[in-house]
This record gives C-alpha cells, structure tokens and sequence, in this order.
C-alpha cells in the first residue's frame, strides 16, 4: 500500500468529521500522514505511540510533506488512562491486533471516552480469523462488527478495503460514540 491507498481507506471516515483528530498506535506514521493530507492546514492530530522512534521518524516525514498540519506526539500506551481533549476522530490502523480479548475490552471504553459524543474510530485491520506471530490477535470485519458495539460504539460500516498480498487484505470500518 502506498500513501494514497491510505488516504482511501481513512477518506470517508475522516472528511467532515471535524478538525481535531488523534492516530493511535501510529508507528512510522502511515495514517497520520494520509490524516494530515485529509484535514488540511486547521486540522490537529495527535499521534500516540509507545514507541519514541517511530514517532520522531514520522515527525520528520510531517513537517516535510505537511507542515501547515499541527501534529502533538505523545509516547504512551493507550491501554492506560490518559488526559487527552475530546476528540472528532481517532484512527486505529493496524495496532488492535496487539490486544489480547480482555486488553481490548478494557481499552475500548478507554478510546469511546476519548471522543466527543458523535465522534469517530476508524479502525484500519486485516481481515483474517487466525492469529499468527506476527498478527497474535486478528481482529477481522466479522470480529470487529460484534465487539465494537459491545463497547458502546454504533454497529460498524465497512468504508473501504485494499487487498494484500498473504491474505483477505485490509478493511477500514467507520463507527461513531454515539450522539449524547
Ligand atoms: C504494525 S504498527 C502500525 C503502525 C501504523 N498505525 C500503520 O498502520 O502503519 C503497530 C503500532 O502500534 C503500536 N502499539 C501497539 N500497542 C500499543 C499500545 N498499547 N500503546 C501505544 N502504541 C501501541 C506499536 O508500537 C506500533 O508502532
């Protein structure tokens, strides 16, 4: 995949929603970079990582290609609490699959509550069913589409999908924190 299939997948999902977005797990930044593109210069994302050097190789690949985009790095673990504004939209790509059954379902309230009521979460996953090293705990469509709304999310649309080479591909799903 490459930058423009990332802002496919994140598109319907992220135009209209608002200015203020965050990207969880971001890593190298793929997302955040198709987020940036999306919001324009106004749009603020804070990008969440535990992990100090991704962040800062991303950092420097934003204020080349989107400089006029406000960008707030944070290295936490989005498993703890955290103080964080109430956000339009956070982007989950590829990260959820780290989370053993009982972590998501003690972090899922955590993101709902990280979201202004209509807010949204795009998460961004492959769609497979059995786990392996490198994808310990798949979180497929079918997966996604009973937990989300166990978790006091809307039931989740389908927004996009790109295929990948090993597998059923990638699928991005909008859901929102319903309305107050
Ligand atoms: C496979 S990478 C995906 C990065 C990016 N979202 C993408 O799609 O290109 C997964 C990222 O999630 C981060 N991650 C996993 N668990 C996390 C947690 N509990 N808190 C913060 N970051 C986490 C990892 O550090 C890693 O950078």
């Amino acid at each position: 995949m490459d930058h423009n299939d990332h802002v496919a997948l994140l598109r319907a999902g992220v135009v209209g929603a608002g200015p203020l977005w965050a990207d969880f797990g971001s890593g190298w930044g793929a997302f955040t970079l198709a987020l940036a593109d999306l919001l324009g210069p106004g749009g603020m994302i804070y990008s969440l990582d535990r992990k100090r050097d991704e962040l800062q190789r991303q950092a420097r690949e934003l204020r080349r290609r989107f400089p006029h985009v406000a960008v707030h790095y944070l290295i936490a673990d989005y498993r703890e609490p955290l103080d964080l504004p109430a956000f339009d939209g956070i982007v989950m790509a590829n990260t959820l699959h780290y989370l053993t059954a009982a972590e998501l379902q003690a972090t899922l309230p955590l993101v709902h509550g990280y979201l202004r009521p209509g807010g949204r979460l795009v998460v961004v996953e492959y769609d497979v069913e059995e786990g392996t090293f490198w994808l310990p705990y798949p979180l497929s469509w079918r997966r996604w589409q009973s937990v989300a709304p166990a978790a006091g999310f809307s039931t989740p649309r389908l927004l996009a999908t790109r295929p990948s080479g090993r597998n059923r591909g990638f699928y991005a799903a909008l859901c929102e924190r319903p309305p107050a």
